[in-house]
């Protein structure tokens, strides 16, 4: 089966991670290493449907491992949620020759690799979301940079907070996961983290923990809220009547999905891109590439969606450890 793979497809889709660049560079440059053709798919799933193609070569992946977002753009696509748009999205594949698709995303790009895997097209997923909420892997690309990007953004908030001697609320992405908050609130040095995995008990969980910090001798607090977690500004309101401060609401809000990458994400995304196509000229289909214990593995797609990502519990005693004084 080695080399029976002439060319290859390669698009993004749902939300931009930095680093997703990199691992389109990976692909193409692993797609010209092994002789293979690649052609460039605009505008995700969209784009498949319309035959929104673009001819992959070296200098076009030239210089972008270092730029935030993607060359390709992406998208969510509605269409492609029908079956009609599906069929049409495999008949392009067939009509352009492709031999395999690499889909880089998140959780709803691997259900558009799982569809189209059932048209008969042999696909391969790369995770990528800041989100890190895809089970099958320990890491997925541009979690690094956001986490940076977030940790940042809250160095510079708790500058006027502390001169100020006031609390922020801070609410960072993650859709419906913590992660992000999780590894952002131990970097910062919160007075507390809310998750969406964690059931809250606002007495507890808050002001417990800013009186504790109080008492200790601080005068400046910083929450961080997961958006899954619930509003900030409903959070800094509760904070206002039970503790009669005067919180400040900061939602970071898109700006953790830009950026310049970091080296993590960098090397990450290349890996991943070089082990995408090495899985489709292996002749494997239906595959998510994952990250394990500091390895590329892959993983079958149905298996890869089945599974659920808690919050890392050796991270969450830590959290309790340093926010519990
Ligand atoms: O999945 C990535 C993510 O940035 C989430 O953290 C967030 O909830 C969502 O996408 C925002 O999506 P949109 O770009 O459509 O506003």
């Amino acid at each position: 089966m080695e080399n029976a793979v002439k060319r290859i497809g390669v698009l993004t889709s749902g939300g931009d991670a930095p680093g997703m660049n990199a691992a389109i560079r990976g692909v193409v440059r692993a797609c010209l290493h092994r002789g293979i053709e690649c052609v460039g798919i605009r505008r995700g799933y969209n784009g498949l449907i319309a035959g929104d193609i673009l001819r992959m070569n070296a200098s076009n992946v030239s210089h972008i491992i270092n730029r935030g977002g993607t060359i390709l753009y992406t998208a969510r696509s509605k269409e492609f949620m029908t079956q009609e748009g599906q069929q049409r999205a495999a008949g392009t594949c067939k009509l352009l020759g492709l031999d395999g698709i690499v889909a880089i995303g998140g959780d709803g790009t691997f259900r558009g690799v799982q569809a189209l895997s059932k048209h008969g097209i042999s696909v391969v997923g790369i995770p990528a979301t800041i989100d890190n909420d895809i089970a099958c892997t320990d890491y997925t690309i541009g979690f690094d940079t956001a986490s940076n990007t977030a940790v940042d953004a809250i160095d510079r908030l708790r500058d006027t907070m502390q001169s100020h001697e006031r609390c922020s609320v801070v609410e960072v992405m993650g859709r419906n996961a913590g992660h992000l908050a999780l590894y952002v609130g131990l970097a910062v040095g919160a007075t507390a983290v809310l998750m969406p995995e964690v059931d809250m008990d606002f007495e507890r969980d808050v002001v417990e923990k800013i009186r504790r910090a109080r008492l200790s001798g601080k005068t400046h607090f910083m929450i961080v809220v997961a958006e899954g977690a619930g509003s900030a500004m409903e959070i800094s309101e509760k904070i206002r009547t039970e503790l009669c401060l005067d919180p400040r609401v900061t939602i970071l809000g898109h700006i953790q999905r830009g950026g310049v990458p970091s080296a993590r994400d960098r090397v990450m995304a290349t890996r991943m891109g070089h082990q995408a196509v090495e899985i489709l000229a292996a002749g494997k289909t239906n595959r998510v590439v994952c990250a394990k214990l500091g390895n590329m593995i892959d993983v079958d797609i149905d298996e890869a969606l089945a599974m659920k990502k808690g919050l890392n519990q050796q991270q969450l005693d830590a959290l309790e450890a340093m926010t519990g004084l």
